[in-house]
């Protein structure tokens, strides 16, 4: 019998990105999602790509009754991770109470029922958006958490917190919390990757939608900026080198080689990169000449940020593997499928 894990959100960008590498692994896969930022077509392209339909539920998971309804008829569940929340930065400001409810209840009501079960494995979805404008790069994980600059963020933070505190008194339940850094790219099948609704937020579906003639011109945020070029840096990590690190998170719970009963890692690559120097990079990968010009500054962006992996590669024993000319290549690719129809 294969080991069953939960998927929340796994019918999301990354969530099914972690499915696909999960189902490659042999383990077995039960998606939860609200289908609120997701479409339910990602299913059957998760299937066309491993040849196997995860199980699938839709919940949403403010409803508490709904969630322990869902573990008492999936006892033997030895796994979780968990995406599913509203990811929009600015949204959030606009819509805190909507952002603290839906993100916190949520991880709120899981851990409640993992916490009745004689032996978990929880992967929490954090962001390196927790250290805000980190005093000194690379960022390792012991760097200062900032004050949140969003709502958003401070859900990460204040989640990460209540994993943790759970934890200390929950002996039967293992945490690993990943900080991601800037997700991107897609699958290299192109049938799943990043589909976000109505205008993009984030750099690279923008640079992607403009390519192909969705969007007029890309709004650079600002280029005065103390970094090389005087746009900000991030560390930009393919979206499958993401997976698979879940993966290692997993298999380290699983397998009992945590050093304690809650860990924190940084998923990046290590590398950092400046938005013309993305842009630079697409237009070499995907040969299209890139429309943009140079705006204002965007509030609430930080100069730069971007991983010191030394952690994840040495006591995770994962390392990003995929450039960002792979991770931008697969993205237009995907840009180039989806709209083929
Ligand atoms: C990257 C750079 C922008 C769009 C956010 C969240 C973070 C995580 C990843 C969820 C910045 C510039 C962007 C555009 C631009 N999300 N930019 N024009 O802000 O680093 O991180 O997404 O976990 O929590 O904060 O990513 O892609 O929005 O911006 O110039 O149209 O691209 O100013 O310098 P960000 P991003």
């Amino acid at each position: 019998m294969n080991q069953k894990i939960l998927v929340t959100g796994g019918l999301g960008y990354i969530g099914s990105h972690v499915v696909v590498e999960l189902q490659n692994e042999g383990f077995d896969v039960v998606i939860i999602d609200n289908l609120s930022n997701s479409s339910i077509e990602v299913l059957e392209r998760i299937s066309s790509i491993t040849g196997i339909k995860p199980m699938f539920e839709l919940l949403d998971l403010k409803d508490k009754s709904s969630v322990v309804e869902f573990f008492k008829k999936h006892i033997d569940i030895i796994g979780v991770i968990h995406f599913a929340a509203s990811k929009a930065v600015g949204e959030s400001v606009q819509l805190p109470l909507l952002y603290y409810e839906n993100n916190l209840n949520s991880l709120i009501y899981i851990l409640q029922e993992l916490q009745k079960k004689e032996n978990s494995n929880f992967i929490f979805s954090s962001s390196c958006t927790v250290y805000g404008q980190a005093d000194s790069l690379p960022i390792i994980e012991s760097a200062p958490i900032k004050e949140a600059e969003s709502p958003y963020g401070n859900t990460k933070q204040i989640g990460e917190e209540i994993i943790r505190d759970t934890c200390k008194i929950v002996p039967n339940l293992k945490a690993i919390s990943l900080r991601y850094f800037n997700p991107v790219g897609a699958h290299k099948s192109s049938k799943i990757g990043e589909m976000p609704i109505g205008t993009p937020q984030n750099l690279v579906p923008f640079i992607t939608q403009t390519a192909i003639g969705i969007r007029q011109q890309l709004s650079v945020f600002g280029n005065d900026y103390p970094t090389i070029d005087g746009t900000c840096i991030r560390d930009y990590i393919h979206v499958v080198d993401l997976a698979n690190a879940h993966i290692a998170a997993l298999k380290r719970l699983i397998n009992g080689e945590n050093e304690s009963n809650y860990e924190v890692f940084n998923i990046g690559t290590g590398q950092g990169s400046s938005v013309l120097e993305v842009i630079e990079a697409f237009e070499e990968v995907s040969g299209q000449k890139l429309n943009y010009q140079i705006v204002g500054r965007r509030i609430g962006d930080v100069v730069s940020a971007y991983a010191d992996t030394t952690k994840a590669n040495k006591v995770l024993g994962w390392i990003a593997k995929l450039s960002l000319k792979d991770a931008l290549k697969s993205a237009w690719k995907w840009e180039v499928n989806l709209r083929r129809k």
